[in-house]
């Protein structure tokens, strides 16, 4: 594992240092393998930086970040899922990616895990 900084904020909240603002586009993911259990996929929508698990539910296949995305919605390149990616929720079904909270300071990402 790559050693991220990172910083408890004053409500207790721990936030990994993950990567530069200016490598989050809009139209397109960034992956992020933090570890075996954090594979991470990036996205820029109306500004800011949203965080969901990289790892497909569908086929558990780690491509989540390479699916075109529009208008929030991400589509795994894989067999076509569609995931909103401000709250990981699948346009229908329970299918979910897991969601992380971001946040940007002084041009970098980070990410709570918890
Ligand atoms: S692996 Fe994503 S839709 Fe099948």
């Amino acid at each position: 594992m790559t050693d991220y900084q990172t910083f408890v904020d004053a409500d207790g909240i721990e936030w990994l240092r993950i990567c530069r603002s200016a490598e989050v586009h809009e139209r397109h993911g960034k992956r992020i393998e933090i570890d075996v259990e954090f594979d991470l996929a990036l996205f820029r929508v109306s500004g800011n930086v949203h965080c969901v698990s990289n790892v497909c539910p569908h086929k558990r296949m780690p491509v989540i970040y390479d699916g075109v995305i529009e208008h929030g919605i991400v589509t795994c390149p894989m067999h076509g899922w569609r995931y909103d990616v401000r709250t990981g929720q699948k346009d229908a079904g329970t299918s979910k990616l897991p969601c992380y909270q971001t946040r940007e300071e002084d041009g970098w990402v980070y990410v709570n895990l918890q």
